[in-house]
């Protein structure tokens, strides 16, 4: 695999611990965000801590409708806390931070544009000359295996190569922190294990820190340097799970391991204990 040019190599991962607050990415000081409805105020999520580090892969699990996506979101600077700090790197996240990729479990590619200029279209934006931005998305789809499709439309893309072509469309402008929101969501299993596999092994290289929202316990704790269960009404944390397996990790045979089955047990007990609660197991 080729590994672009890499802006945050000298950020390589340190491992999951955080040693001082000078290498966090993301960090939630005792925030709530709460939503006016017709009636009342509705709180979806309240007293959240949680400091993300350079180069960390935190995963979010919990049931829906627990906050999962409005915490993306503020960490995104789409929408302020109510109460409480959100900061990037040290600064506190006012209006959309630039920093970060956003990639979703609906892909974002138009339909009138080739893979190549829907992946160029943010560089384009940001008036990047021509022939380097064709240098980068060049790049950029040889990363995710999409070194001969640069010519096709979307609709002629299978589920796997839409979804390549969206972490190509985030990864091309070189953000330090990508948030993902269900993004191999609908993908059957096996895609999933190949699409985990590639990410892990892409912003392994390039030392991006990752928030990645998902409904599958197995890949939350695949992926992760610490799995983070959520809680409902209102939506907190209940619950942050280390996850100690030494990296690059092969995750199919991760998953085999009795050690991988034991996190899985463990974690799956309190997240059931918050499925039950909100009614949803
Ligand atoms: N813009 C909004 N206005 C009102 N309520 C919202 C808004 N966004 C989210 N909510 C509510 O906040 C709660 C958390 O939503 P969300 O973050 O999407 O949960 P999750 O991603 O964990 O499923 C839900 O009850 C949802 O209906
Ligand atoms: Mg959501």
């Amino acid at each position: 695999m080729t590994v672009m040019r890499n802006p945050l190599r000298a950020d390589r991962r340190s491992g999951s611990s955080q040693d001082s607050t000078s290498d966090l990415r993301v960090r939630f000081i005792d925030v709530a965000r709460r939503f006016d409805t017709e009636k009342s105020v509705f709180t979806a999520v309240e007293h959240i801590d949680l400091a993300v580090a350079q180069g960390e892969i935190v995963t979010l699990v919990g049931p829906s409708g627990c906050g999962k996506s409005t915490l993306l979101n503020m960490a995104a600077g789409l929408m302020p806390a109510s109460e409480g700090v959100v900061e990037y790197d040290g600064r506190r996240v006012q209006g959309v931070n630039t920093q970060v990729g956003y990639v979703t479990q609906k892909d974002l590619l138009l339909p009138w544009r080739t893979v190549e200029y829907n992946v160029g279209l943010a560089l384009e934006i940001q008036k990047v000359p021509k022939a380097e931005r064709r240098e980068r998305v060049t790049r950029v789809l040889e990363l995710v295996g999409l070194g001969g499709f640069a010519d096709r439309y979307p609709s002629q893309l299978s589920g796997g190569m839409l979804k390549r072509a969206s972490l190509a469309q985030t990864l091309v402008y070189e953000p330090t922190t990508i948030l993902m929101d269900e993004p191999f969501g609908a993908l059957d299993a096996q895609l999933r294990l190949a699409l985990q596999q590639e990410l892990l092994s892409i912003c392994g290289a390039y030392g991006t820190t990752i928030i990645f929202v998902t409904h599958d316990l197995e890949e939350a704790i695949l992926l992760a340097d610490r799995v983070v269960v959520f809680g409902k009404s209102p939506g907190r944390i209940v619950h942050v799970e280390p996850v100690n397996f030494e990296r690059p990790r092969d995750l199919t045979k991760l998953r085999s391991l009795d050690e991988f089955r034991q996190v899985w047990d463990e974690l799956w007990e309190r997240l059931a204990q918050q499925l039950q609660e909100t009614g949803v197991a």
